[in-house]
């Protein structure tokens, strides 16, 4: 079977950096890009984050530094979650820098898509704002585009506040534009990524699963810290997982729009799971996961990823 091309938006960050690992080691996925976005981290620190995961699995993909900040609010970081650098707790080898091209995340997409024999799959899993740029710049590229699966939003309450899931709260404007694109949109949401949890039993194994295994341990001592004894949850991967092995969801399609007034909820995406809108559906959300089958395929794929 012909892999599927991908182009990875992300914002690494602990869990994109294994998300970014179970991606490229796929045999069903080409992992045509890698743009960079600031939200776990600044963009200079998610931008040579990507480039030193991509020395240290060795793996020669494009990189293009997008967004530095949201489309209109101001930046808000996880750092609390993910360290100061984004990827703390593992000593990482310096970053590939001859990868990262001059053009911005933009125009590299642009021209990745423009340029394609197919349409081409797009996974974000950081804040929407390169997205959202490259529909408003360049709406040409829109029969180019597959689809995307992102890590974003839930049906019901949040992680960042009480009702927004944080890439969607980073730049709600550039998830409305998204969500408003026509495009087909499937949401792994933190429905699915809170049932998600690698017990520490199975964390302990990682150790010895490879370089890939031993990164993602000792950088889950550090991510969350508070979790490493309780369990680890893997948002990120649950994009992947959609596109590798979506019968680990379940999901519903239905239309989601994303509040940006709210005082207190500004950043949520309502979820009409029950039709009160009458809105023709715009995603296809997830709104949960098989947790046990989760762990058994994350940790299968893992030992594949050397
Ligand atoms: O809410 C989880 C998301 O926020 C993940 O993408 C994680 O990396 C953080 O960016
Ligand atoms: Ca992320």
């Amino acid at each position: 079977m012909k892999p599927t091309p991908l182009i990875i938006d992300t914002d690494p960050g602990i869990d994109d950096a294994v998300a970014i690992a179970l991606a490229l080691y796929a045999p069903e996925l080409d992992v045509k890009l890698i743009t960079t976005v600031a939200g776990n981290v600044g963009i200079e620190a998610t931008t040579g984050n990507a480039l030193k995961l991509l020395a240290y699995y060795g793996k020669d993909v494009p990189v293009a530094k997008g967004a530095a900040a949201p489309l209109i609010r101001q930046p808000e970081d996880a750092s609390d979650i993910h360290g100061a650098t984004g990827m703390e707790g593992f000593d990482f080898p310096e970053p590939k820098t001859e990868l990262l091209l001059e053009k911005n995340a933009v125009e590299a997409m642009r021209d990745v898509l423009m340029v394609a024999e197919e349409p081409i799959t797009i996974m974000p899993i950081g804040p929407l704002t390169n997205i959202a740029l490259l529909l408003k710049v360049y709406p040409e590229v829109k029969p180019q585009i597959k689809e995307i699966v992102l890590m974003g939003g839930s049906v019901t309450r949040g992680n960042k506040g009480v009702m927004a899931e944080f890439n969607i709260y980073v730049d709600p404007e550039a998830a409305k534009i998204v969500l408003d694109s026509g495009l087909k949109i499937t949401m792994a949401t933190l429905d699915a990524g809170l049932g998600t949890v690698i017990p520490p039993e199975q964390t302990a194994k990682l150790k010895d699963m490879g370089k890939v295994g031993l990164m993602s341990h000792d950088l889950f001592q550090r991510y969350r810290k508070r979790s490493f004894g309780t369990g680890l949850k893997m948002y990120d991967s649950c994009a992947v997982a959609c596109m590798l092995q979506p019968d680990l969801f379940t999901m519903q399609e239905t239309y989601v729009d994303v509040e940006l007034a709210g005082s207190l909820t500004a950043g949520c995406t309502v979820a009409d799971l029950k039709g009160y809108l009458k809105h023709e559906p715009n995603a296809t959300v997830t709104t949960g996961v098989d947790s046990e089958r989760f762990c058994a395929w994350f940790m299968e794929r893992m030992a594949q990823c050397d």
